[in-house]
C-alpha cells in the first residue's frame, strides 16, 4: 500500500511571519489522517518553519542546485536544505522548465543529488496544452520521467515522487478529468516498471497536480493510480489547504 502525499506548493508566496502563521494553524486543524502532509515553502521561510517542531507536517523546498558548495551566485545547494530540515524538494516544476530554462539533463543532476543527500524529490512532469492537442502527451511524459531517473539506483526509486502535472492545468482553474490523470499517471507507472520492474513501480508515489480543490480532491484520490496531489494556488490558504488533506471527511 502506498501512503498518499498532499503537498501544497506555495510558490513565490508568503515573508516568513505568513509562513509561520499559516503552518502553525495548519498544524492545529490538519487532522490525524494516514495522509503523509507537505509543505513546500520558499527558501527564506525553511529555517523558521523547522523551528516550530510540526509534527503533522513536513518541509519541503522548490528547487535546489545539484553541485556541494561553489561560485553559483544565487543557488542553494541540497545539503542547505537537509539542513534548514527539509524533508522534500520539488524538482523539475513546469514554471522552472519554462520561465528558467531548466532541461531533462540538468534535472537529472538535480534528482541524483538529491538523492544522494537523503531527500526525496518531488519530480514534476507534464505537457503543454500545444503537446496535448498534438497527442503528445505520453510521449512527454515518459520522456520526462525517464530522463530524469537516469542513473536513479533501484533502491532509490521508491524515495522519489513523481507529480504529473499537465501545464493547462496549473493555475489556470482547468483541471484534467480524474480519468485522465489516472490513465497518464498508470502509463508513467508503466514506464517505471520497465525502467526497473513491476513490485518497485507499485511502491513509488505518484500525484496529480493542476488547479487541486477542495471540491475536486475526492475525485482524483479515488483513482487508484493517484497517490495524492501537489497544490499550488489552493495551498495557500489554510482552511482550503485543510480541507484538501481532510479529504476523506
Ligand atoms: P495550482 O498549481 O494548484 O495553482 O494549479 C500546481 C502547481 O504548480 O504545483
Amino acid at each position: 500500500m502506498r501512503t498518499p502525499i498532499i503537498a501544497g506548493n506555495w510558490k513565490m508566496h508568503k515573508t516568513v511571519g505568513e509562513a509561520v502563521e499559516t503552518c502553525r494553524k495548519l498544524e492545529e486543524v490538519v487532522t490525524d489522517s494516514p495522509v503523509e502532509v507537505v509543505v513546500c515553502a520558499p527558501f527564506t521561510s525553511l529555517s523558521a518553519l523547522s523551528a516550530l517542531g510540526m509534527e503533522k507536517v513536513q518541509l519541503g523546498a522548490q528547487n535546489m542546485f545539484y553541485a556541494d558548495q561553489g561560485a553559483y551566485t544565487g543557488e542553494i545547494s541540497g545539503q542547505m536544505l537537509v539542513d534548514t530540515g527539509c524533508s522534500y524538494v520539488i524538482l523539475g516544476h513546469s514554471e522552472r522548465r519554462e520561465i528558467f530554462g531548466e532541461d531533462d539533463e540538468l534535472i537529472n543532476k538535480k534528482v541524483l543529488k538529491a538523492l544522494e543527500l537523503g531527500l526525496r524529490p518531488i519530480l514534476c512532469v507534464g505537457e503543454t496544452l500545444s503537446q496535448r492537442k498534438a497527442g503528445e502527451t505520453e510521449e512527454v511524459v515518459v520522456s520526462q520521467t525517464a530522463k530524469a531517473l537516469s542513473g536513479v539506483a533501484a533502491e532509490q526509486l521508491p524515495q522519489v515522487v513523481i507529480a504529473y502535472e499537465p501545464i493547462w492545468a496549473i493555475g489556470t482553474g482547468e483541471n484534467s478529468t480524474p480519468e485522465d490523470a489516472n490513465r497518464v499517471i498508470g502509463l508513467i507507472r508503466s514506464k517505471l516498471a520497465e525502467l526497473y520492474d513491476g513490485e518497485l513501480a507499485g511502491q513509488v508515489r505518484i500525484q496529480y497536480g493542476g488547479s487541486v480543490k477542495p471540491e475536486n480532491i475526492a475525485g482524483f484520490m479515488q483513482q487508484p493510480e493517484i497517490d495524492g496531489a501537489l497544490v499550488g494556488g489552493a495551498s495557500l490558504a489554510v482552511e482550503d489547504f485543510a480541507a484538501i488533506i481532510d479529504y476523506q471527511r
